[in-house]
């Protein structure tokens, strides 16, 4: 995985068929996405429920690209190992999941993925600090976590400016991951977001027997980020 600022959309498999995950993955695939992102909710962290480590290692052979893993677990870090031998080439915990979250980030690359660190729409920008130089990716939530198809926290635009000036020429992504569409979409760019996870709209309207649309909905998003 190397790095680059270029714009990467990561669908996320909440929105997809939960019977069909492979074919799916190939279908957003060859429409074109440039990471594939996992939810992982624990019913405690979150209130949802969806999948493990076994799930992430059985789809892995189907994921080409990146294989964006996001933690909403809590505790957190005695499954790192499972989801890294699972083929996660990222792995995103909460900074509120854990009271040892530098622990957390050490546990992730020690386990040989890039170290996400993503923060709840209540926590500020600074909750970053001190842990620059250990991160690889921070994602900064835009709903509260839990569900696909929720509405855009537009405050959250104002923190995305800020982590970006605090990163610097740090070779960290900013993901934003929640209520992307090409109307949100350009906002966060604008800030210096540079992967933008969205479910809900990329799946609307498509299906794996008819994944053009799969197409079109992230060439939109494309295209309004310009
Ligand atoms: C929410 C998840 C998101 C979610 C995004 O807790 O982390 O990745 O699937 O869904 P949309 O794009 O529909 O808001
Ligand atoms: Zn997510």
């Amino acid at each position: 995985m190397s790095f680059d600022r270029s714009l990467k959309i990561a669908p996320s498999i909440l929105s997809a068929d939960f019977a069909n995950f492979g074919a799916e993955i190939q279908a957003i695939e060859a429409q074109g996405c440039d990471w594939v992102h996992v939810d992982v909710m624990d019913g405690h962290f979150v209130p949802n429920l969806t999948f493990g480590p076994p799930l992430c290692a059985a789809i892995r052979p189907h994921i080409k690209t990146v294989m964006d893993v996001h933690l909403m677990i809590s505790p957190v870090d005695q499954y790192i190992d499972a989801f890294a031998q699972a083929g996660a080439d990222v792995i995103t915990a909460h900074v509120e999941a854990t009271p040892h979250i530098h622990r957390t980030m050490q546990a992730i690359r020690g386990a040989g993925a890039k170290a996400g660190l993503a923060l709840n729409p209540g926590t500020p920008a600074e909750a970053c600090d001190y842990l620059l130089d250990m991160v690889d990716l921070i994602c900064v939530m835009t709903v509260n976590p839990g569900f696909g198809g929720q509405k855009f926290i537009h405050s959250q635009v104002e923190k995305v400016g800020k982590l970006r000036a605090m990163i610097g020429d740090r070779p960290i992504h900013i993901e934003i991951d929640g209520g992307v569409t090409p109307e949100t979409a350009p906002l966060v760019a604008a800030a210096g977001a540079d992967v933008l996870v969205a479910g809900s709209a990329v799946f609307k309207g498509g299906s794996v027997s008819n994944p053009a649309p799969y197409g079109e909905n992230m060439r939109a998003i494309r295209a309004a980020v310009g």
